[in-house]
């Protein structure tokens, strides 16, 4: 079994990957698709799981340390305001103002992800405690409430790989 921290890092190279985003015209119902796994599992398992954990750690530093977590946070409301946008843009027929955009989602968005990778996730293995080890389980439950096959598409992950990472002991 992977941990939480390393699960989030395959997840951002998945989705650093999916440069079909930016490289073929926009296409509502591919954006759909990935913008959800993107808010209703993958930024759902860092706010309701990882984030909570971090924040709960009494981390020297902890005051700053959760204010960085904060502006994080700012930044999935902001992802979330423009996605929402590009989708309603598209429904009015404004293409050109979709494809404009385009761009700076996917660069919100990978760099966002890797700022998470450099400011909190490296801190990951500094914190003891028991939900640290439910953690693979509590975003599992997430990820199957947002379905196992959207999910592996989604990351292009192998079947086994995602037994290996999230079901083995
Ligand atoms: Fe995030
Ligand atoms: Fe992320």
């Amino acid at each position: 079994m992977a941990d939480l921290a390393e699960i989030l890092m395959i997840e951002h190279l998945a989705i650093k990957k999916s440069k079909w985003i930016v490289e073929k015209p926009y296409e509502n119902e591919a954006f759909v698709n990935f913008y959800s796994y993107v808010k209703q599992c993958h930024i759902e398992v860092e706010e309701k799981v990882c984030f909570p954990i971090m924040e709960a750690y009494a981390f020297p530093d902890s005051k700053q340390f959760n204010q960085r977590v904060e502006r994080i946070k700012a930044d999935h409301k902001l992802i979330d305001t423009l996605a929402a946008n590009m989708i309603k843009w598209n429904e009015q027929g404004n293409e050109s103002l979709v494809a404009e955009r385009v761009p700076l989602f996917y660069r919100l968005l990978v760099d966002h992800n890797a700022s998470e990778e450099t400011d909190l996730l490296p801190r990951w293995d500094k914190i003891q405690s028991a939900e640290v080890k439910s953690s693979v389980k509590d975003a599992l439950s997430i990820i199957e409430s947002f379905g196992v096959k959207k999910y592996i598409n989604a990351t292009c992950l192998n079947e086994s790989t995602f037994n290996y990472i999230f079901r083995a002991p």
